[in-house]
Formats: structure tokens, sequence, C-alpha cells
């Protein structure tokens, strides 16, 4: 058993007991300055507690449903997804969270990845490949959520997250570059701007700069919603708003964001928009919530895995974060008119012959569904 200390940039947090053989933390020894813990590790109280401390630093790692992990793991030779967070002292791209053992000299400034330039190869890992016999294991990469392939790059300087699609169709980056082209047409702003590349078989995979820089931090909605204990009176929606509401964002401005994400979400039918799929962003050295994070991850939508003959526009359609259908999601919210736009054939069109995946047929029975539904709604 060690002692460490949780940092939020320069500022130490709390002290815990972490078995570093098996990167599993045992208990907060000290606290130091808990308003500058992640909201996901205080209680109702604004106090760290043991098990929330516990269940960040899991979340920390990458899921067990990513594609590839085992392959990467072994490739690696690292036995867990928790060691692989230790291994780079818990640091990220979306926060400045780190860890570092009690009487080290590290500073923030010399380590993080914002500043710092980082190796490849755990990005190259986490795609199946190995390119030396040693590897650097010091990356962003080993922090990073969700299902889908994905690495950290730096490009041109920035730091950009590249992301693979998933088989058979490999949609999903192409999906993104569509809501980008709609976003970009539309009268709404606040989104991160997604390209296409291909890798060397052809797949496309996405590329978005990070819109996180090193002052400040993507708070996830799931630890928003976790911040307040739920009113029994309260659906899941008026709850968020409320949460939002108590940490600086009136509910008006939140009303609004959320009636944008809805409409959007309801027009691509994405699939996929969970508590870990949106956000706010927060200041990291003066703690204000700076206001709700861009629109990122829209690729699980435009019926990305649905076989090409069930491709409808109309009927059932699965939903999140507050209904499982998005007629009746979409009844939460007053409806934005702000994605009234024209043009989408072009552009559902114009993205999807960029890959040797999509077949026309699949192609025109999108186009013609995403159309309608835009239609239909305006
Ligand atoms: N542009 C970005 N800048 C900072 N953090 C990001 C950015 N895009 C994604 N993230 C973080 O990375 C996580 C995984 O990315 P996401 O696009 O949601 O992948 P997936 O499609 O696999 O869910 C997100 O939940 C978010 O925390
Ligand atoms: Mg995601």
């Amino acid at each position: 058993m060690k002692d460490f200390i949780l940092l939020n940039k320069n500022t130490p947090v709390l002290n815990f007991e972490m078995d570093v053989d098996t990167a599993q933390i045992y208990k907060i020894t000290k606290v130091v300055n808990p308003e500058h813990a992640p909201i996901s590790v205080l209680d109702n109280k604004g106090f760290p507690d043991r098990i929330r401390l516990i269940d960040w630093w899991k979340s920390r790692a990458i899921p067990i449903s990513r594609f590839g992990l085992r392959d990467a793991l072994m490739l690696m030779n690292i036995s867990s997804t928790e060691k692989l967070v230790l291994e780079s002292h818990g640091l990220s791209l979306s926060d400045q969270y780190w860890i570092k053992e009690a009487g080290s000299e590290l500073q923030w400034n010399e380590i993080n990845f914002f500043d710092n330039d980082f190796s490849d190869d755990v990005g190259e890992a986490l795609f199946g490949r190995k390119n030396s016999e040693t590897l650097d294991l010091l990356s962003p990469c080993n922090t990073s959520d969700g299902w889908l392939r994905k690495k950290w790059k730096i490009v041109n300087g920035k730091r950009a997250l590249v992301k693979a699609g998933s088989s058979s169709f490999y949609q999903e980056p192409l999906n993104e570059l569509i809501a980008t082209k709609i976003l970009k047409a539309s009268s709404f702003e606040n989104f991160i701007e997604y390209h296409v590349i291909s890798d060397s078989e052809g797949k496309p995979m996405s590329v978005c700069n990070n819109f996180v820089t090193c002052d400040t931090e993507l708070i996830t909605a799931r630890a928003i919603f976790q911040s307040t204990k739920q009113r029994n009176e309260d659906s899941d929606k008026v709850h968020y708003v409320r949460c939002c509401e108590k940490l600086g964002i009136p509910s008006e401005v939140t009303e609004e964001f959320l009636s944008d994400m809805l409409t959007f979400d309801y027009l691509i039918c994405n699939q996929d928009r969970h508590y870990n799929n949106f956000g706010m962003i927060r200041d990291v050295n003066t703690l204000q919530v700076l206001g709700h994070a861009p629109f990122f991850d829209n690729g699980s939508s435009l019926w990305y895995n649905v076989t090409t003959n069930f491709i409808k526009n109309d009927g059932p359609q699965k939903s999140y974060p507050f209904r499982k259908d998005h007629e009746e999601q979409i009844k939460l919210v007053t409806k934005s008119p702000k994605f009234a736009i024209s043009g989408i054939d072009s552009i559902v069109e114009s993205v999807m012959a960029l890959s040797p995946y999509m077949e026309q047929n699949r192609i025109d029975k999108i186009t013609s569904s995403l159309a309608k539904r835009f239609h239909d709604f305006y």
C-alpha cells in the first residue's frame, strides 16, 4: 500500500492509499482542497467519499467494452486497464486530474499532455499494432472513454481524437462529418467539428480537435446528474436542469440547450446520447462552470447499425437519455427551429460516397430517410 495525492492541475485535492500491484484505491487518508475534487467524488455535503473515489478511478480506465481491448493489453503486456491509468498518472486530455506518490516533486507542467508531447505507442496498440519492443505507456489514451477504437494524436501541434467505426458499415465516422455539415449549415453554434480520414484499408475514421484546454475540464452529464439527490417528484430531465442550476447555469439556458440537443438527436436518429455523451465545461482554476459542452459523439445515428432493408424514417427509433423512443423524448422539449436547413440530400450523398464500405442502395436509403425526417419535422 502506498500513499498518493490526487491533484487538479496544481492544486492538491486529497491523499489516498493505493495498492500499486493492482492499481486499486483503498481509502482516503487526508482531505486538503475538497472543492477541487471531481464532482462525482463528492457526497451530497460536498465531502470526498471513499466509494465515489474508487468508482471515479475505475471510470477513468478504458471501458471493458472497447473494441480490441484484450489484444491491446496483451501487446502492452499490461494486466488491467487500471494499471494502464496508473502508468500515466491518471492524466487525461478531457480534464486536469492526476495522481502522484506522496512526497514526489513531480509538477503538472512537466507531465500534462496538453503541453507535453506523448508517444503514439498506446494509441497504436489500441488499434492492434506494435511498432517497437519496448513501449512508452505515458499516454492520454489510457484514460479515454467509449467503446469505439480511438486514440489521441498530436496533429500539427494540436491534440486530436481519432475514432474508428464499427463493422460492417464503418459508418460512425461518416455520420460525425454529416452531423458537422448539418450543424454548420444551422444556426446552432456550440459543437465540435469532425473531419474524415481513411486508414490503410480505406476504412473511414473521424478526427476532431480537443475542446478542453489546460484551464478547463469536461464534466459529464452523469457526474452532474448525480451531484444532487433527485427529488421524488422530479423527472430525470427536471432533475438535470436543477443540477445544472445548482452548478451556476440558469435553467432557461439548460432548457434551450436540451431543446437543441434533443431536437438534433431526434432528426438524425441518434441512438446513443447517454449521460457520458454530453456535459458541461468548468474552469479548473476558478471552478466556475462556463456552460454546456459542445455537441460531440454524434456518430451512433443515421441507422448506422441497421441492415439497409430495415432503415425507415418513421416508427420507433431508440433514444437516450430521458426516454427510450425519440417520439416520446421529443415531447419533453420545445422543438428547436435551428436545424431547419436545406440540402440534406447532397450533404449525406457527398460524405457517404467517401467510403468504399457504403453501397449505393444504402446511401440512397439513408439519404431519402433523413431528408424525409427533416421534411416531416419542419
Ligand atoms: N473533442 C474532445 N475533446 C475532449 N474530450 C473529448 C472529445 N471528444 C470526446 N471526448 C471525451 O472522450 C470520450 C470518448 O469519446 P466519444 O466520442 O464519446 O467516443 P465513443 O464514440 O467511443 O463513445 C467522451 O465521452 C469524452 O469524455
Ligand atoms: Mg461516447
